[in-house]
């Protein structure tokens, strides 16, 4: 590891000056501020080993708009990884080819053993159940532009147990001044017991419901979560907790009128279309956010 080497491993290694820095960063990149060159002559290292749609479009879109080139693994089978190489001769390799990384992988802890290698940033881009950073960051933007982040409360909804957006946004919510986590799960995909204690020792309590409709009217935001299908170990055990919390438009009567629903995306049958035009809906303007937030993410990491 270089001196300089600045990772984005997990919102728990993250202090809150630096969250407030990136966000406010996003919002100056939101706001047109930036000159197009801020990473001109970068280049940044696209390594995705599971599907992704925003994390890595965003991520490249991102480095594009800063002036910066993208190098992108491309599909597994395409490269020496299908021949055997591990991935920490990988990124020893591609720390070679470019100024940072932004990797994704299936099994947790990825980016760590990544980042003991590597010689340039890494970011990570999610791994397994564990982490989303940049996830997170672009969540709690999207909050920050709707209400104040402090004194609020936010439900938490879906696949607690293999949902790593929801574990990453609860730990980065302890950071900021009375938040209240509620959290509503079909039965074996709450939050771990481990990650409860976790979470209770950096201050966070959890309040459980087991009926959805039971919280909304406390709700400042409710943030809904698929089904991490490809994280169940038996496809018999996903099949009975399909379409357990579904967000309707005659649920969300019951929300205040201030209330905004978020949704990491891809969404399968979680949130009814028709939600979809109700001014509540912000999981579009989410994912739009992602693009200023990891300007702001890639400036912090390669400047
Ligand atoms: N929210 C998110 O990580 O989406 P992708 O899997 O499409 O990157």
């Amino acid at each position: 590891m270089t001196v300089t080497q600045h990772n984005i491993l997990s919102i728990r290694d993250m202090e809150r000056e630096e969250i407030d820095r990136i966000l406010a960063s996003a919002a100056d990149f939101k706001q047109g501020k930036g000159t197009g060159n801020e990473l001109s002559g970068k280049i940044l290292a696209v390594l995705f080993f599971e599907p992704s749609t925003r994390t890595r479009m965003s991520f490249s879109s991102a480095m594009m708009r800063l002036g910066g080139d993208i190098l992108n693994l491309g599909s597994v089978e395409a490269t020496s990884i299908a021949k055997g190489e591990t991935l920490t001769d990988t990124i020893r390799v591609v720390s070679g080819y470019a100024d940072a990384i932004v990797l994704r992988h299936p099994k947790e802890g990825a980016a760590r053993l990544a980042s003991e290698v590597a010689t340039v940033p890494v970011i990570n881009g999610g791994d397994g159940a564990g982490q989303h950073p940049s996830q997170t960051l672009l969540d709690l933007f999207t909050i920050q532009e709707n209400m104040p982040l402090e004194n609020i409360d936010i439900g938490l909804v879906g696949d607690l147990h293999y949902g790593r957006t929801v574990h990453s946004l609860a730990f980065a919510l302890s950071k900021f001044n009375n938040i209240r986590i509620h959290t509503i799960a079909p039965t074996g995909l709450d939050f771990s017991e481990s990650l409860k204690m976790d979470l209770s020792e950096v201050g966070i309590e959890l309040i459980h419901h087991d009926d959805i409709r039971d919280c909304v009217p406390e709700l400042d935001v409710l943030y809904a979560t698929r089904l991490q299908k490809e994280r169940f170990p038996d496809p018999v055990a996903f099949a009975q907790y399909t379409s357990s919390y579904r967000i309707t438009p005659e649920l969300l009567e019951l929300a205040k009128p201030s209330m905004i629903v978020l949704h990491p995306l891809p969404r399968v049958d979680e949130i009814d279309p028709r939600v979809d035009s109700l001014s509540c809906a912000k999981y579009f303007d989410q994912a739009h956010n992602g693009v200023p937030v990891r300007m702001a993410m890639l400036s912090e990491v390669m400047q």
